[in-house]
């Protein structure tokens, strides 16, 4: 089953946009749009606790827009890997979270 979300137009190139909490807890997720692309993770540090990553709606990336940072201890992300590059999550890496991209712009929540 797949849960509609978004518009893939609805997320600006090289933006990020929360989604959720899930399945009733508070887990949420987010996707960054890079072009026709979105990458997507829960919003979930691993480097303690499975800490929320933004400090307000939405902020995910650095202000390049070239990273996913967590605001907590400035751990940064690789945007198409998820890998921990800089901080305190190095040698960790960001759970993917199963939104894709339908072929015809919508953003679907899998499973
Ligand atoms: S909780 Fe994310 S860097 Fe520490």
């Amino acid at each position: 089953m797949a849960r509609f979300l978004c518009k893939l137009d609805d997320i600006a190139d090289g933006e990020a946009r929360a989604f959720g909490p899930f399945d009733g807890g508070r887990t949420k997720a987010f996707v960054v749009r890079k072009g026709e692309h979105i990458h997507a993770y829960w919003d979930a540090c691993p480097h303690y606790g499975d800490t929320p990553m933004a400090w307000r709606t939405d902020a995910y990336l650095n202000a390049a827009g070239d990273r996913i940072v967590c605001a907590s201890h400035g751990a940064e992300f690789e945007i198409e890997t998820g890998r921990c590059l800089l901080g305190a999550a190095l040698g960790k890496s960001l759970r993917p979270a199963p939104i894709e991209a339908t072929a015809n712009g919508e953003l679907v929540l899998k499973g």
